[in-house]
């Protein structure tokens, strides 16, 4: 029997579609997480605790389990495993990303570097250490600007400023976030050029450093900031074919700049002026988006990755199902505390909606962004085209009311 190894930090949203696909594989899963909590509720199988954010000693850990117990697989369920997961994997001779590729797609910085050193189109970015005037950085890359911390994800600390002031406070704000992140908020920060229009989200799979791109999704609310919330995605795209293709092959130059090799992918590019890459990331699409996703005769994401990390056939499965189909992130309007969430019933009626799942529980504090990491929930729908889609989470949405109580104060 194959044996798996799941990364779960804390917090994932993706444990149990990982350990499904792996257990319809016929392969024993064991969970590395960092606290044994995490583990109870996921598997009767064995279990391990790995400190990941110290990524030598999670693979320490881990190779040393695998001495014991062989695993024929190291999966990274989230961002947070990437590295553990590539340093491991590399010690234990499976496949797996250089550890330097991933690390640098942990570290924006490094990954702008890396980036520009093979001319991959991106913004134009300078970095701020803990001295420099973000405000001189900002005039440097151009006006309006994009001010973020190296280290966070899901747009979290990410701001737009418009001038050399609003850019300067953003920076402010942003070591702040840092500080409550548990991050060092004297840290680096990243100034970018702002770039404008439509940006799509690449979903990827390397196989010996060749991607294969399985969705190309549409983001159709404007991303114009301030803050940069993540709210709807549809695949197929309605970019003309030949544009999404091109933005694929960009996907494609960056994975090969960084040196990723092999696992899924996840982008960010705005279409503008041929594409510019934003992020790349060495996992594939978080919270419960790849619920979106569907390959073959219904196979799941995590079905392709765990099948890929095992070295098992994808023949035919590479392919995303005929139709349109998407997710929405549910925002957070305001930061306070979750009262209630009603009309869930009546938005899973609208035609084409599949699901809507609220992951934040009733009273329980919730936060707006930039400050803000989590979304209200997800909501799913499944359509002949992606206008349909699109539509239907629209109303979906339309119908949640969602009471959240501003804190005292
Ligand atoms: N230079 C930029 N120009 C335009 N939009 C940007 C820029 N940088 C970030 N954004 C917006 O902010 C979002 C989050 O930024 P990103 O760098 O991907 O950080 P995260 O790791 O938090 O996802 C992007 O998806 C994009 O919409
Ligand atoms: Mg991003």
């Amino acid at each position: 029997m194959a044996r798996v190894l799941l990364i779960l930090p804390t917090g994932t949203y993706r444990a149990g579609d990982f350990v499904q696909a792996a257990s319809r594989l016929g392969a024993e899963v064991v969970v590395a997480s960092e606290h044994r909590q995490a583990m109870a509720a996921s598997m009767e199988g064995r279990a391990l605790v790995v400190p990941l954010d110290r990524p030598e000693v999670a693979a320490e850990r881990i190779v040393g389990f695998a001495r014991e117990y062989p695993v024929d697989a190291v999966i990274a369920v989230d961002e947070q495993g990437v590295l553990p997961a590539a340093l491991a994997a590399e010690r234990l001779g499976l496949a797996h990303n250089p550890a330097e590729a991933a690390a640098a797609t942990r570290d924006k910085v490094a990954l702008r570097h890396a980036l520009e050193a093979a001319g991959v189109p991106q913004p134009r970015f300078r970095v701020a250490g803990q001295h420099d005037d973000v405000s001189e950085l900002a005039v440097a890359v151009g006006l309006p600007c994009v001010v973020k911390p190296v280290s966070l994800s899901a747009s979290r600390g990410v701001i737009r400023a418009d001038d050399p002031a609003a850019a300067a406070a953003a920076g402010q704000r942003v070591r702040a976030i840092l500080a409550e992140a548990g991050e060092d908020p004297a840290g680096p920060l990243l100034v970018e050029g702002f770039v404008p229009g439509a940006e799509v989200a690449v979903e990827g799979l390397l196989r010996n450093g060749q991607l294969e791109v399985l969705a190309v999704f549409d983001k159709p609310d404007p991303l114009d900031g301030p803050y940069f919330e993540e709210t709807i995605y549809v695949t197929p795209s309605r970019l003309p074919a030949r544009t999404a293709e091109a933005l694929g092959g960009l996907v494609a130059r960056g994975t090969t700049a960084l040196g990723l090799r092999e696992g899924p992918v996840h982008a960010e590019v705005r279409v503008h002026d041929g594409g510019r890459l934003l992020e790349v990331a060495a996992r594939s699409i978080g919270g419960r988006c790849s619920r979106a996703l569907r390959f073959g005769a219904g196979v799941s994401l995590e079905e392709v990755i765990v099948r890929h990390a095992l070295g098992l056939g994808l023949d035919g499965l590479l392919a995303r199902e005929a139709g349109g189909s998407g997710v929405m992130m549910i925002p957070i309007p305001r930061s306070g505390v979750l009262t209630e969430v009603g009309g869930v019933e009546s938005a899973r009626a609208v035609d084409g909606v599949d699901d809507v799942e609220i992951t934040v529980a009733r009273g329980r504090p919730v936060q707006a962004l930039p400050e803000g990491d989590r979304y209200l929930g997800f909501i799913f729908a499944r359509s002949t085209t992606p206008a349909e889609v699109e539509a239907a989470l629209r109303a979906a949405h339309g119908r949640l009311e969602i009471v959240i109580q501003a804190n005292a104060g």
